[in-house]
């Protein structure tokens, strides 16, 4: 029986900037967006039906995304064959970090290797479109600058290992991103120069610098979130760094200057009972797995 195995990363938006409301609904964004090495595993074998299963958290969205980039897959491929798709969570959900969108993305990638449909990575990307705004830029990963709703995208080359640390805040909040978008204030908006200007880094080889990080739901998200504000407020001054709010929040990140700050944040964090990740950032969406090997690859 033959099985894939993908690591699919999650992503922070180093910057976020909502340009305009736009007539069908949606907004024009600008957002400098990047893979790190925080990942779910999702294993797929074929099957004569298609099937879904989650391990690792009690979440229906993200299989039901997984399930949707399936069937999608199958409806414009009309092919017969089925697949077993098995998701392990690690990816906190809902929390701004891309987790369900990246297992979507890989879902059709995957499927399109295992099925030998041979779609082009711009079609995927076209049908990843339909799935959700964060799904195109999952085909491929890495570095990007995000514009339209999320689906215009320029590749950009990604930073050479910047180390994060990322604290994900408990929440429930029922239709965050919506919310959020409707929350927005006059201010809030902005025209995107900030984030084409941390893309001019990244087009020059050269790091991120903190004064080039927004995100345009700092604010609302305070709002929205309960206890955001002051869980944000008491992270900053414990690690003595400010963290940016990563998507639709209510994940927040940091830079750290290496690997062993990154670990240090964590622990520091981690001692207050807060869920909190060390992790760097990624050239690409996903790493294919070999099954014999899968032990011996170290978390990225
Ligand atoms: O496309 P996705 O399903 O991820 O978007 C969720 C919601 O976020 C949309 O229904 C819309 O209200 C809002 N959104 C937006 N502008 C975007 C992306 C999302 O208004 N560029």
């Amino acid at each position: 029986m033959a099985t894939l195995v993908y690591r699919c990363y999650a992503k922070i938006n180093l910057t976020l900037e909502v340009l305009r409301r736009r007539a069908d609904g949606y907004h024009e964004l600008a957002s400098l967006v990047h893979t790190i090495g925080l990942a779910d595993d999702l294993h797929i074998d074929s099957a004569n039906e298609l099937l879904t299963r989650v391990e690792g958290l009690d979440i229906d969205p993200e299989t039901d995304l997984v399930a949707r980039a399936a069937q999608l897959l199958t409806s414009v491929t009309r092919v017969r064959s089925g697949a077993e798709l098995t998701l392990t969570k690690r990816i906190p959900a809902a929390a701004g970090l891309g987790g369900g969108s990246s297992d979507a993305a890989t879902t059709l990638v995957g499927l399109n290797t295992l099925w030998g449909t041979r779609i082009h990575l711009a079609e995927l990307t076209q049908f990843a479109a339909e799935l959700g705004s964060d799904v195109p830029f999952f085909v491929r990963g890495g570095a990007a600058l995000m514009r339209g709703r999320g689906e215009d995208l320029e590749i950009l080359p990604p930073l050479r290992a910047q180390w994060l640390v990322i604290v994900v805040p408990p929440h429930d909040v029922l239709d965050k991103t919506k919310r959020l978008y409707a929350a927005l204030e006059p201010g809030d908006f902005s025209d995107g120069r900030v984030s084409n200007a941390a893309a001019q880094r990244l087009r020059q080889h050269l790091p991120v610098v903190e004064d080039q990080l927004t995100n345009a739901f700092a604010r609302p998200a305070r709002l929205v979130f309960p206890g955001l504000s002051a869980l944000w407020t008491n992270v900053e001054a414990i690690c003595g760094r400010r963290f940016f709010l990563s998507g639709a929040g209510p994940a927040l990140f940091a830079l750290a200057a290496d690997r062993a700050d990154a670990r240090r944040q964590e622990a520091r964090l981690a001692r207050l009972g807060l869920a909190t990740h060390a992790a760097r950032t990624v050239k690409h969406a996903r790493a294919s797995i070999k099954l014999a090997d899968d032990s011996a690859i170290g978390y990225p």
